[in-house]
């Protein structure tokens, strides 16, 4: 197709992701010059090893080591490495140079977004990262763009996709936690660190980015709250089912007011227990959803495909059109977005309902203490539950469903519950969130 521009397009790696956008490109060139009015001209895929075998067959020609000279002169960065140093510091010479940068880093967008942001800003370009949250699925474009113009009050994500398909098949077909990450493992659903899914870590990450983008403010993904599912069991799993509940590992950025009145986000990852009414409790297998809440658009939810080389590699070449029409049609990329300034809070601010399970003697009174306790410590319960398991004479089991609280008083009265004479054991505490 004549007439059109070149762009010249630099890509940074050629793993799960990346070989499926240089195949995209390369196959959809007529068609994405004709949507973006210029042609997307790959000038070469930066890998470490020349040699190895790649998921795609692409012109030997294209690739090289040389990631800095690749850089250099091209009009968008595309980086799908990974890591943090390498990445980081090839971007931020791109956008000095005055490139657009797409990126799927989801651990460098944490850790150092603002700082990226920045130097996108000083010389107009775009820093673009749909793909870094939830893989698939548009979600920052419409936080960023669509939202633009309401006010989120809270985001819930299911952003892992590992951790989900692992607490599914536990709710579903009834696994052990330790049989379901075994097949997630065999599936090669789980980073080469598990940790990073199984605690939550990846998660936080999302979080941190899902609610500096939802509340115009810096999110440090150290200052996310984060609790993985290592500890989750099918005893809770089972527990929450009678109760109407399904446990999803959550990542939550919420606006809240703070004992004091000050305004501020609250980020934070943990497994939680949802309605199974709620639209996050049919999110099954591997996918991720992200549920939003705002002032005047109300709920929206948005679900799809969270990781996967193929489907990654739609969102990154969404944001590489979105680049490439902002060099046709001339101005400065869109600014990240940090004017609200709000704090970010601490666990003990937020307030939500709980279910607490117990181990208790079976004996007159027990209940009245326990509900003492609760008092003392100004939860109130909304639900108790007995059971008396066959064989366990002298003790029994309590689920208690609590009203909304604040976190630091239900822990001050998870501490009391641990220290009183009746109860045995505090076997499980779990968050509801989205609503009864
Ligand atoms: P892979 O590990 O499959 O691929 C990484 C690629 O980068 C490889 O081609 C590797 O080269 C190359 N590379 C790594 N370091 C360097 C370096 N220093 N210099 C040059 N090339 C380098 O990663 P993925 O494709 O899975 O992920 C890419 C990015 O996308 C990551 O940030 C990831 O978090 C993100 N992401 C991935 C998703 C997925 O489903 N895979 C989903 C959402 C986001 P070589 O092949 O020679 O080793
Ligand atoms: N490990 C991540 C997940 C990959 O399980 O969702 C996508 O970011």
């Amino acid at each position: 197709m004549n007439g059109y521009r070149d762009l010249r397009v630099a890509l940074l790696g050629c793993g799960s992701v990346g070989a499926q956008v240089a195949r995209l490109l390369l196959e959809q060139g007529d068609e994405l010059a004709a949507r973006v009015g210029a042609r997307l001209h790959l000038t070469g895929i930066a890998v470490r090893d020349l040699d190895a075998p790649r998921d795609v067959d692409l012109p030997r020609e294209l690739f090289t080591t040389d990631a800095e000279q690749l850089v250099l002169g091209a009009d968008i960065v595309v980086e799908l490495m990974g890591g943090i140093e390498t990445a980081r510091e090839l971007i931020l010479r791109a956008l000095e140079s005055g490139a657009d940068v797409v990126t799927a880093n989801k651990a460098l967008i944490a850790e150092h977004g603002p700082e990226l942001a920045d130097a996108a800003e000083q010389v107009g370009a775009q820093l673009s990262y749909e793909a870094a949250v939830a893989g698939a699925i548009p979600i920052i474009r419409p936080l960023r763009e669509s939202l633009a113009g309401d006010h989120i009050t809270r985001v819930l994500g299911i952003v892992n996709g590992s951790t989900n398909y692992i607490l599914d098949r536990m709710d579903r077909f009834g696994d052990s936690a330790e049989d379901a990450m075994r097949v997630a493992s065999e599936l090669g659903y789980l980073e080469a660190d598990p940790t990073l899914d199984v605690e939550g870590y990846d998660a936080a990450q999302k979080a941190t980015i899902l609610a500096s983008i939802a509340f115009h403010t810096v999110v440090p993904v150290d200052a996310v709250y984060r609790e993985g599912i290592s500890g989750v069991t099918s005893a809770q799993i089972e527990a929450a089912r009678h109760a109407g509940y399904v446990i999803k590992l959550l990542a939550i950025a919420e606006r809240l007011t703070a004992a004091d009145g000050t305004t501020g986000v609250s980020a934070r990852v943990y497994p939680a227990l949802i309605s199974r009414d709620h639209p996050l409790a049919a999110v099954h297998g591997g996918k991720n959803a992200v549920f939003v809440e705002a002032e005047a658009a109300g709920e929206l939810m948005f679900y799809g495909a969270g990781a996967g080389g193929v489907e990654t590699a739609s969102a990154v070449l969404g944001d590489l059109v979105s680049a490439a029409r902002r060099h046709v049609i001339g101005g400065p990329g869109i600014p990240g977005s940090s004017h609200a300034d709000l704090c970010v809070l601490p666990i003990g601010e937020v307030s939500t309902s709980y279910q607490i399970m117990l181990e208790v003697r079976d004996l007159p009174g027990v209940l009245a203490e326990i509900a003492g306790l609760l008092a003392e410590h100004g939860v109130s319960a909304a639900s108790v539950e007995q059971t008396v398991a066959d064989g366990a004479e002298g003790t029994a089991t309590l689920v208690i469903g609590t009203h909304i609280s604040r976190e630091a008083d239900l822990a001050a009265t998870v501490d009391a519950l641990r220290g009183s004479a009746v109860v045995t054991a505090v076997t499980s505490v779990l968050r509801l969130e989205g609503g009864a």
